[in-house]
């Protein structure tokens, strides 16, 4: 989100009418005319007629060596078939005739059977077993091909599976990424070279370098960790201001992230399309055992990027962190954070395995900008109001979610990216003249992890005490709720009530967990039999809940939010 701050700046260093900005396209200042942004989502057409659009791809990014020797139930050895059934001409949609018979699939390599089976129509990541004793570990991806076969109709999908030899020595870990879940997996950081992959939720802010971490890493990152963080992103540093080009600086706040435990998201957001700064870095941060992940463009769309530039710096980073660069695993995965609500998502998208959506609508004014002085126009084609097309607030944050998550459906991406999100954790700035209160900042959260985020990365970090309190609270409990919304065998479902209550559900072995937020400024309460569900109530988060005597009824307070466990 530094980018907002940057274009409003470039307006007092250039005068007004010397180049053109726009914001996701748009013109925004009171003396340019309404123009076409375009780029829109493509809405696919409708088909009158069944289709089947078979998806395939491995349960894990990347395999190694140790998957083959034994599989384990956080790796398992598997492919994954998506068989949905739609009337949408979504990607390598084709028609079915529907009727008696199976649908047999076959997954091969070069020709060879990798493994095959049965899968149900209409299935979601259905898993195929197959052992990696038959292929070579190896840089370049190789290429799956599913073929299916339902009464004499064929159909075909291909995708790649990574299988990447033991990381050399200049790779110091390995982040994987469970398709089942959308997860990543990593070693727990300390433990052995050799202990199994574990999901992790991330939750943590971009934190500030110069203004913090440089010189308050002893003292601040010991108490992130106790805090209950799990990343921290870190902005690169090796950028042209001066104050963030101290590489002994940025190495000694790196080693005490690594002493205490804490992963690092890194940012190359000021430098991702240099492709001679990105290797530097790229070749000094990777061997270190806490990278998490990768971090490229911040909100591309917003600025109108080259469309290629994320796919070609995510290709660029892969192929220096032990993968091809061409589309398969490496060591780490990619991610990047998307501003806009409809701006070229595909091709933006396209460089990451993880995209991040940061929905800001605490304090602003969503329909006229106060920046500018102009309406933003409830259509998609004028204004900048600091959140792209916006118009609810919280719920706003949901329908991004959901907006993500479908289109990558869509593009028949299920398999192989997830989404997080962005609370704000900042305001007195710009379009937004307050920040969010602790429980407005749990709300913004949970909505995103509701809506099928699976990590939480907040801009920015110093931020008021009160959110940092309720933020540290929800990181503490994750670490028990996790193992619900991270779990492969969750049955999940999402419920928004009329009220404005949203809650999402995760079952596994008859526990639910109930993760609940209220975005009103008002008292609300929800019976357990709205949710359909019996059973002893344990609370497990509290930011403004609570559980009747009864235990039967969770009340709420304005932007209130809880986590329950019910039991059957
Ligand atoms: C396929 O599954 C989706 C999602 O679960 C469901 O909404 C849809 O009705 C199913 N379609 C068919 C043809 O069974
Ligand atoms: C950094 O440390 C100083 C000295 O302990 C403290 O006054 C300051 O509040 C810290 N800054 C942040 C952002 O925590
Ligand atoms: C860079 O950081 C190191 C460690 O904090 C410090 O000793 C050194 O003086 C800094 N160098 C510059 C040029 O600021
Ligand atoms: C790209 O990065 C290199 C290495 O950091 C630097 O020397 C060069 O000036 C950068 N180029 C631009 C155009 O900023
Ligand atoms: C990326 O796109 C830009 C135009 O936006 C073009 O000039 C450049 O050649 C493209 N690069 C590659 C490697 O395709
Ligand atoms: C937004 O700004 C418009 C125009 O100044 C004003 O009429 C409206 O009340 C504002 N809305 C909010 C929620 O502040
Ligand atoms: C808000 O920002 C202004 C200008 O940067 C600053 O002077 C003021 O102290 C800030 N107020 C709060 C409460 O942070
Ligand atoms: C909400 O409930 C709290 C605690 O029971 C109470 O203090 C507060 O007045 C109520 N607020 C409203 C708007 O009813």
């Amino acid at each position: 989100m530094k980018a907002r701050v940057a274009h409003i700046f470039a307006f007092s260093v250039f005068p007004i009418g010397v180049f053109g900005q726009t914001w996701c396209n748009k013109n925004y200042m009171s003396t340019e005319p309404v123009t076409d942004p375009g780029g829109r989502f493509p809405i696919p057409a409708t088909s009158s007629s069944p289709l089947l659009a078979l998806r395939c791809g491995p349960a894990i990014r990347p395999y190694l060596p140790e998957d083959a020797a034994h599989s384990s139930a956080t790796s398992p050895v598997a492919i994954l078939i998506d068989t949905p059934i739609t009337f949408s001409e979504i990607a390598n949609a084709v028609p079915i005739t529907l009727g008696a018979g199976t649908l047999d699939v076959t997954v091969s390599i070069n020709g060879k059977k990798l493994t095959s089976g049965v899968v149900p129509l209409n299935a979601t990541k259905h898993a195929l077993p197959f052992s990696l004793s038959a292929l070579k570990a190896q840089k370049a991806a190789y290429t799956i091909t599913c073929s299916a076969t339902f009464s004499n109709q064929k159909f075909s999908a291909t995708g790649l599976l990574t299988y990447l030899p033991d990381p050399p020595a200049d790779i110091g870990s390995v982040t994987k990424f469970d398709a089942r879940t959308g997860a990543l997996l990593v070693r727990p950081l300390g433990g052995s070279k050799t202990a199994p992959f574990e999901p992790v939720f991330p939750i943590g802010f971009y934190t500030g370098f110069g203004n913090y971490l440089q010189t308050n890493f002893s003292t601040a990152l010991p108490e992130l960790k106790s805090q209950g963080f799990t990343v921290v992103r870190l902005l690169d540093v090796v950028h042209p201001i001066p104050a963030f080009s101290n590489i002994t600086a940025l190495d000694e706040v790196l080693d005490k992230m690594e002493e205490v435990g804490l992963y690092l998201m890194y940012d190359m957001r000021l430098t991702y399309m240099n492709d001679t700064s990105v290797t530097e870095q790229v070749n000094h941060i990777k061997s270190r055992k806490n990278l998490l992940l990768w971090y490229t463009a911040d909100e591309p769309d917003g600025t109108s990027d080259p469309l290629n530039a994320t796919l070609l710096s995510a290709n660029l980073i892969n192929s220096l962190d032990g993968g091809d660069g061409l589309g398969g695993a490496g060591y780490h995965p990619v991610s990047l954070v998307l501003n806009c609500e409809n701006y070229e998502f595909t091709a933006y998208a396209s460089g990451a395995d993880v995209v991040l959506q940061d929905t800001y609508t605490i304090g602003n004014n969503l329909s006229f900008s106060t920046v500018w002085g102009t309406p933003c126009t409830d259509g998609t084609d004028y204004g900048d109001c600091g959140c792209d097309n916006c118009h609810t607030g919280f719920p706003d944050i949901s329908t991004r979610m959901e907006e993500f998550r479908q289109r990558i459906f869509i593009n028949g991406w299920e398999l192989t990216k997830a989404v997080w999100a962005v609370p704000q954790g900042f305001g007195n700035e710009t379009y937004w003249p307050r920040y969010p209160t602790g429980r407005e900042w749990v709300l913004e959260s949970i909505l995103g992890i509701n809506h099928g985020g699976l990590g939480v990365v907040s801009w920015d970090d110093p931020t008021t005490a009160d959110v940092k309190a309720s933020a540290s609270s929800l990181a503490l409990s994750l670490v028990n709720m996790k193992s619900f919304i991270l779990s492969p065998v969750a049955t999940i479902r999402q419920v928004t009530f009329q009220s404005g209550i949203d809650v999402g559900l995760w079952t596994v072995n008859g526990q639910t967990l109930v993760l609940a937020t209220n975005i009103n400024a008002q008292n609300l309460s929800l019976a357990l039999a709205e949710l359909h569900l019996t059973g002893k109530v344990e609370q497990v988060f509290d930011s403004g809940s609570s559980v009747s005597s009864d235990g039967r009824t969770l009340s709420f307070g304005s932007a209130g939010s809880g986590g329950f466990i019910v039991t059957n």
